[in-house]
């Protein structure tokens, strides 16, 4: 059987988010894998006697989207946060896309922003939409409810408790935001736009 494996991330400093922090937030990401891959294997043991076994095999197809979204969404921040930070260019093309959806670019950061603080866990997202060329913005509860269908994530921004309360304390979500934008590469971020369009 294929399975998916755990990627490594070269996450240096980081303003406002610890070593340790990140440390633990990653062993995170590596349990959506190790899950990912559990749930594979369960099916195809469980599909042997599918019959017998209907009821634990619909639960555990349940969970599938929650262990697969959790590791793709986490590669996603991870990567965007090595390297160390870089800037949007000027004649960068994701600037550009953002600019004419948005009107500028700081509209679309201030609109994200807004997002970013929505109450409860979940991710603050922007996609591109394949069906019709456009870039999206959107909130996520938890990662399988509310993936946008036939969009590819470009910038997710995880804003589940585990993610910053060890350095911010829960009144610090806004200065975590606020710092993620001062940590992140955008270089990433553009290379996620040029390989989904
Ligand atoms: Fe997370």
């Amino acid at each position: 059987m294929k399975i998916f494996e755990e990627k490594k991330f070269s996450v240096g400093e980081l303003k406002g988010l610890s070593r340790k922090s990140v440390e633990e937030h990653v062993k995170l990401y590596g349990g959506y894998v190790k899950h990912s891959n559990l749930i594979l294997q369960k099916i195809k043991e469980l599909s042997e006697d599918s019959e017998k076994n209907a009821y634990a095999l619909s639960e555990v197809q349940r969970r599938f989207g929650f262990e697969y979204n959790g590791m793709r969404n986490h590669e996603v921040y991870f990567e965007s946060l090595s390297g160390g930070a870089t800037s949007l260019t000027e004649e960068s093309i994701l600037k550009s896309v953002i600019e004419s959806e948005w009107g500028s670019f700081d509209g679309w950061l201030a609109h994200f922003k807004t997002i970013a603080m929505t109450r409860g866990v979940g991710w603050a997202m922007l996609y591109w939409d394949r069906k019709d060329g456009r870039l999206l913005n959107a909130w996520i509860d938890e990662q399988h409810l509310g993936q946008l269908q036939d969009c590819t994530l470009i910038l997710g921004l995880d804003m589940w408790e585990h993610s910053f309360v060890f350095d911010y304390q829960p009144s610090g979500k806004k200065q975590y935001i606020e710092d993620f934008f001062v940590n992140l590469n955008w270089s990433k971020i553009e290379e996620n736009l040029k390989s989904a369009k």
